[in-house]
């Protein structure tokens, strides 16, 4: 339904839908809940040629052709296809809905979604949902697994990739940015846009020791302070799905979770859309521990009020006889067909069941030249320089080495990227080769691979290019399998051949530009201290070798910001800009040398903060001024800085404040991030910068999970990042204080 139709029209098509579910039959109903892979679908079209997939499931052909959805699925004409064929067999003309995981591009791949975070570029990052909207949507896809949302503070984790970072206030605007990219304001009619299915609810980014599906124990405070804002901002945004996570929450798996699932998600933030499994997270429910068996796991997930289960079929197997025995009521099986087929009408599958799918559109839009312009522009502001001793930019005229095994690498895409192509991607030494004068003066070598040591050969070309030029660029990394989902690390350092490569390469005395690939937050041992510059790349996607020669060779100017701190060591995990001071604070007045918040081994502080970030130019800081340094509840007061460029090169600030509340009922991070705005400031020029400071934005949840302010004191900090910044005090009073 529209935006733009009457309560009236909405009631008419809510009592057609109510007419349909009346002509279901309970096998057809619950078929609508049952969502399959591809291959499901390949065998399932010739009659009774049902093999392997299906028998594994233990059902019957008669569930594939009543299926709601299907995963995986897209390309135009493979959609057309099996939509039809779906509806010759299916009584009641009940469309599918097609759904796929299209998280940072479809077939133009945009940076991941940690990459894009570290852009702190809004518009960019809408605009490149709308896009991969577009691409997906032509290609017959209606619903995309996306955004993440999940926060992230263990970079051992492999999908910290999948998400913007450790901040709940920038997550939740990128979510918002990412459901209003991909969904855009009327679903019904722009059929540039799929529905968006916000993930993984909730708290997946918090399993313990960083290992992929691991148990996760918080607080809800903790729970609604960090983890459930993204969410809620997406939902707010209208996202029309949410996807259960894999993990426990609070002892019990989200997808049985009735108190996620019911009592917060439905009854207090009033979600009506679509709630869908993770992959095979119904019938995990067993291994958990919570059910006996698939015929348990289908009653629990179904009275947590999960919709469509996805890859198990413990809904196809027991839902009827649960209902039929009176263990489950009818009435939570309407209610969950109702929400599949409202989606359904949403997006006009009824009227036009093939929607948007056009093989001869496709073939004008997919990785039009137009979307690998904003793919690039994005990978530009995507990469952070983390260390640049003036090696950086480089010029055309100078000899380069490529050394590495990125010198010539397609996996630029990272995780998620099935539908995009590494035939495409153009590798980083052909990227710098090209913004060479002579081409000779490009000189390239492996050196050693991502995982597996240098052999002599390999050794003796790399010395000798290194010898010839003036400058290395060392592009080093982790492969793409080497993070995402289950990807996780215990050791965040490069792999050793690489570590020992930048250690030979480092004794030749040559300016040593590291550029990385990689899905996470490193333990840059062995690289940090021997690079005189790195450029952190991520995985910046189809177009991020030109990207990265731009900004190498100072035709842009590097702005990224981490939104994930880089630890010192794994030692240190979690470490993140916005904890809690402690009852011992190193460095406080009193402390003592020993006997405080320390190692004895290591710094408390991440070798990069959160919101670090250097460019190929200075900026300097005025003296910050609050309009006053009184806020009264129902108030506001303005905090205006000068920021100015003092170097010799255009560059992109992203001015950062943070606030800090000295005394809450309950603990208070020493810092949290308020706002921020990216100033693009030519070679000396100043501008004056604003924001507004009110009371809502220093809520917080107290010890009886009341969200709001308290009277008093506290500091706001404006800055460049987390760790530096300049402090103001300020005092929030009641309405008559
Ligand atoms: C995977 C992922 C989830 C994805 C889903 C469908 O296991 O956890 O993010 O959307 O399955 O591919």
């Amino acid at each position: 339904m529209s935006h733009t139709q009457t309560a009236v029209e909405k009631t008419k098509e809510q009592q057609q839908l109510l007419n349909l579910l009346a002509e279901m039959t309970i096998e057809e109903k619950v078929d609508q809940l049952m969502q399959l892979a591809v291959p499901f679908y390949e065998g399932a079209e010739d009659e009774g040629q049902i093999t392997g997939p299906m028998d594994s499931l233990g059902i019957t052909q008669r569930t594939v052709h009543n299926s709601g959805s299907v995963l995986g699925m897209a390309g135009a004409a493979e959609t057309i296809n099996v939509q039809r064929k779906h509806l010759e067999n299916n009584r009641l003309g009940i469309p599918l809905l097609m759904m796929a995981d299209i998280v940072h591009g479809f077939k133009t791949i945009f940076p991941v979604p940690l990459a894009i975070g570290c852009s702190w570029d809004l518009e960019r990052a809408e605009q490149s949902a709308a896009i991969a909207a577009r691409e997906a949507s032509v290609s017959g896809v209606h619903v995309t697994y996306a955004p993440m949302v999940d926060l992230v503070r263990d970079p051992r984790w492999g999908r910290v990739m999948e998400s913007t970072g450790e901040d709940p206030f920038l997550n939740s605007l990128f979510a918002r940015a990412f459901v209003n990219g991909f969904q855009g304001s009327d679903l019904a009619g722009d059929y540039d846009r799929v529905a968006a299915c916000v993930k993984h609810f909730a708290a997946y980014g918090a399993a313990e020791a960083g290992r992929d599906y691991n148990t996760v124990d918080l607080s809800e405070r903790q729970l609604r302070e960090f983890y459930l804002p993204a969410y809620k901002a997406a939902l707010d945004a209208g996202c029309e799905m949410v996807m259960t996570s894999f993990n426990t929450v609070d002892g019990v798996p989200a997808t049985g979770n009735e108190k996620l699932m019911r009592k917060l998600l439905r009854e207090e933030w009033g979600f009506e859309g679509i709630v869908i499994s993770d992959w095979g997270a119904v019938k995990e429910l067993i291994a958990h521990g919570i059910a006996a068996d698939e015929e348990e796991a289908a009653l629990k997930a179904m009275r947590a009020g999960v919709d469509i289960e996805m890859m198990t079929a413990c809904y196809a197997k027991h839902l009827a006889a649960l209902i039929s025995t009176g263990r489950l009521s009818e009435s939570l099986l309407d209610d969950a067909v109702m929400r599949i087929l409202t989606l359904k009408q949403k997006l006009g599958l009824f009227e036009n069941p093939y929607r948007a799918a056009d093989p001869q559109r496709e073939s004008e839009i997919v990785f039009c030249d137009e979307h690998r312009a904003a793919a690039k522009e994005l990978a530009i502001k995507s990469c952070v320089l983390l260390k640049n001793n003036g090696v950086l930019p480089m010029h055309n005229k100078q000899k380069i080495a490529v050394i590495g095994p990125f010198a010539r690498n397609s996996d630029l895409l990272g995780p998620w990227s099935w539908t995009g192509s590494r035939d495409a991607v153009e590798q980083l030494a052909d990227s710098i080769g090209c913004k060479l004068a002579d081409a000779a003066s490009l000189l390239v070598a492996e050196g050693c691979g991502i995982e597996s040591a240098a052999t002599e050969e390999q050794w003796q070309a790399a010395e000798a290019a290194a010898a010839a030029a003036d400058v290395i660029v060392l592009a080093l990394g982790e492969h793409s399998d080497m993070s995402g989902e289950a990807g996780c690390r215990a050791n965040i350092q490069l792999p050793a051949a690489q570590l020992e490569l930048v250690r030979r390469l480092k004794e030749l005395n040559k300016p040593l530009a590291v550029v990385l690939f990689n899905g996470r937050p490193l333990d840059l041992h062995g690289i940090y201290d021997e690079a005189d510059a790195i450029l952190e790349a991520w995985f910046p996607g189809s177009e991020g070798g030109p990207a990265i020669a731009d900004l190498l060779f100072g035709d842009a100017s590097p702005s990224g910001r981490l939104t994930m701190s880089f630890p010192y060591s794994v030692g240190q995990i979690p470490v993140y800009y916005n904890a809690y001071n402690t009852g011992r604070p190193q460095g406080a007045p009193d402390a003592q040398v020993r006997y405080v918040s320390q190692y004895l081994d290591i710094p408390n502080e991440p070798l990069l903060p959160f919101g670090f970030g250097l460019s190929y130019t200075s900026f300097i800081y005025g003296e910050p001024e609050l309009s006053s340094q009184v806020l009264r509840e129902n108030g506001s007061i303005r905090l205006t800085v000068t920021v100015s460029n003092t170097g010799t090169v255009a560059g992109e600030e992203t001015v950062q404040l943070y606030v800090r509340d000295l005394s809450g009922e309950v603990v208070r991070p020493v810092k949290e991030l308020k706002d921020f705005r990216k100033l693009l400031l030519q070679p000396g020029e100043s501008r004056e910068v604003s924001f507004t400071l009110t009371e809502p934005q220093l809520r917080y949840y107290h010890a009886d999970l009341r969200h709001a302010s308290d009277a008093g004191e506290f500091i706001a900090y404006i800055g460049p990042n987390s760790a530096v910044n300049q402090a103001l005090p300020f005092r929030l009073t009641s309405v008559n204080g």
